[in-house]
């Protein structure tokens, strides 16, 4: 007689234990097991228990292959999801094999598990493996559709009804409860102040900030004391939401109407816009992506997106500062440069049109495009073609104008503006100072990066075993395929043929979708939630004339009181850290068992956690902490 110690772990979040029967059959090599009931009047499968059975079986059933795990169709109790975690099998000699479920399981539903070392699909030895292998991937494929986003842009999706997809891939209850829960409470405090139907303008910055003002964070309260300041405007580019755009300036565009004359007054004593530019100490931030788009009308005004041209100086005290914007592509008498000896509400105002455009080009691009609907590819490739036993699934304005953007986004956005080495190379800005994104992003993927360097020869030993994967070959040619159009100008690679090819590509998805997200998405609030300093429209066009205007024409050019409390609502449900946060390098889900692998899980966590510490010491001394990539808030993936 056979006897098999079976640990069934029963998922720790609401709601996830059951009082219905289960079944299990073991699967080996040498014959199947009884089909055995586990549950003892469901009193071992509450939230977080675990529960230990016996299976037992007339003879051995050799190397074990595959474990049935069946829920009653019958009860009495209403009907109820369970959430099995893993069921952990041992036999008499103590030998241990897991086997990672992490699913929910409705009534009457049935999972096939495996268990034990990922495999490729060339190394299942046993038809029973092979064939479980290829109907999982089938049933992934039915459920997980790409659905073609719009002509010309990337590939979605394909979702009718939310609750057809998995529940263990939907939204926790957990986090949709918090979200809904937030939602209801910023409704009911922008009714209170009146501000949900508010088309008034503000009357002062004092009345804006007395009113809307009523979430706050200490970097959001600086940005609000701080927001007309050059030095300020000028940080942002570097370490605000969107580190993406500034760019060295080594030659102006020829666009760009600025003579020497004008900026001189703004550079060092007796310097030159030409001789400060050899030197490198002139940036610009371009937008010219904007350039044409169809803007919504808004309380009966068209509003304005402004293909805005900015220069930059870092002057000798190492400040970065804006001399010269352009508001618009084409030089014209109507196009004017602004300066900051031009009338200080002239000035201010140019500088909102610049922050404007960076804060819809952040939004658009770098947030939702660049890392959202990329990780999305990511993922969806991932579900249809790795099976939970492969080695990588371990590891883990106007519509019209919006898709526009996108679409421009999309062509403009290449494997190596996706890697931060060559990001920051290809902008020229590996050595302009206090550029703390840059640090941590560098030092986040090379941590990052030497995790994936360790795991992934240690599954892919040889180049050959990486061309032989036909399902990784399958996975990277469908991100090509749906994520990239096959286009091959983007650098992104249709197959891998090298195991170095594959550790860089691995990296890339992680980054993107850990790193990448919390540079855009943790600071939100922050650095937008002030409306003055991140307006996501304005209500007039760019101003043709200088010495005209005044404070009341910059608050008549701002968000309104109701869409100023709308988007200052909405930055903050999205900032927030959500009680399910899973912090990066972390896996709640134990899916390895390998020795050899949980060992590379501790290496990976000790250097984020190093890295943690050396931010955190940086910080201490800056009057502004660069807090984004700081590996305690980084989130494993894309949640919000
Ligand atoms: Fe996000």
């Amino acid at each position: 007689m056979a006897e098999y110690t079976l640990d069934v772990t029963t998922g720790s979040m609401t709601h996830a234990g059951t009082f219905d029967n289960m079944y299990v059959t073991l699967i080996g090599t040498e014959g199947e097991s009884e089909r055995t009931n586990l549950t003892n009047f469901g009193l071992d499968d509450k939230t977080g228990k675990v529960g230990t059975y016996s299976v037992t079986s007339l003879l051995s059933l050799g190397c074990l292959l595959l474990l049935k795990l069946e829920r009653d169709p019958f009860h009495e109790s209403p009907q109820e999801d369970w959430f099995c975690s893993k069921i952990v099998v041992r036999t008499r000699e103590e030998d241990e094999t897991i086997f990672p479920c992490y699913t929910w399981l409705s009534r009457g539903e049935t999972v096939w598990l495996r268990g034990g070392r990922a495999t490729k699909a060339f190394e299942d030895f046993h038809p029973q493996l092979a064939d479980q292998r290829r109907k999982e991937l089938l049933k992934q494929k039915l459920i997980f559709k790409w659905e073609k986003y719009e002509e010309g842009m990337l590939y979605i999706l394909n979702i009718q009804d939310p609750n057809a997809i998995p529940a263990e891939i939907r939204f926790s209850f957990s986090k949709a409860f918090q979200f809904k829960y937030l939602k209801e409470q910023m409704e009911a405090e922008l009714k209170l102040k009146g501000l949900i139907n508010s088309t008034e303008h503000w009357k002062s910055f004092e009345a804006m900030k007395g009113v809307s003002w009523f979430k706050k964070s200490p970097l959001s309260e600086y940005v609000s004391e701080h927001w007309k300041d050059d030095d300020f405007f000028g940080y942002q580019f570097l370490n605000g939401v969107n580190p993406f755009v500034i760019q060295r300036c080594s030659k102006l565009p020829a666009n760009f109407a600025i003579t020497e004359e004008m900026v001189k007054p703004f550079l060092a004593n007796g310097s030159s816009l030409t001789a400060e530019m050899e030197k490198g100490n002139i940036f610009i931030t371009d937008y010219k992506i904007m350039e044409g788009l169809p803007t919504r009308v808004i309380d009966g005004k068209t509003a304005t997106v402004t293909a805005a041209l900015c220069l930059l100086y870092l002057n000798p005290e190492k400040k970065l500062l804006p001399i010269a914007i352009q508001l618009g592509q084409q030089p014209s008498e109507d196009n004017l440069i602004f300066l900051p000896s031009d009338l200080e509400s002239d000035w201010l105002l140019a500088k909102i049109f610049v922050r404007n455009a960076d804060t819809i080009h952040n939004e658009f691009i770098s947030h939702y495009l660049r890392t959202h609907l990329l990780a999305e590819v990511f993922t969806i490739a991932t579900l249809r073609n790795l099976p939970t036993i492969h080695p990588l699934h371990k590891i883990s304005i106007e519509t019209d104008g919006q898709m526009e953007l996108l679409r421009r986004g999309l062509s403009q956005t290449t494997y190596a503006s996706l890697c931060p080495h060559e990001n920051i190379a290809a902008r020229g800005l590996e050595s302009i100072p206090n550029f703390y994104y840059r640090d941590d992003a560098l030092r986040l993927w090379n941590i990052i990066n030497s995790f994936v360097k360790a795991i992934v020869p240690y599954y892919y030993p040889s180049d050959s075993e990486v061309s032989a994967d036909f399902e990784l070959q399958e996975w990277v040619t469908e991100i090509f395929y749906y994520g990239f159009l096959r286009n091959v100008d983007s650098g992104i690679p249709s197959s891998f043929q090298t195991v170095e090819e594959l550790i860089k590509f691995v990296t890339m998805v992680i980054f993107t979708s850990s790193c990448q997200h919390a540079a855009v998405n943790i600071g939100q609030f922050d650095f937008l939630g002030w409306i003055p300093n991140g307006p996501l429209s304005l209500n007039h066009a760019p101003p043709t004339t200088k010495g005209q205007s005044s404070m009341e024409t910059i608050l008549a050019t701002l968000p309104n009181k109701s869409s100023a409390g709308r988007s200052m609502a909405i930055l903050w449900q999205l900032s927030i850290k959500y009680e399910d946060s899973v912090p990066l390098g972390t896996y709640p889900e134990q899916r390895f068992d390998e020795p050899a692998a949980l060992q590379m899980i501790k290496d990976f966590q000790a250097e984020l956690s190093s890295l943690n510490v050396a931010i955190t010491k940086r910080n201490a001394d800056l009057e502004l902490p660069y807090i984004n990539m700081n590996p305690t808030k980084i989130e494993n993936s894309i949640t919000i």
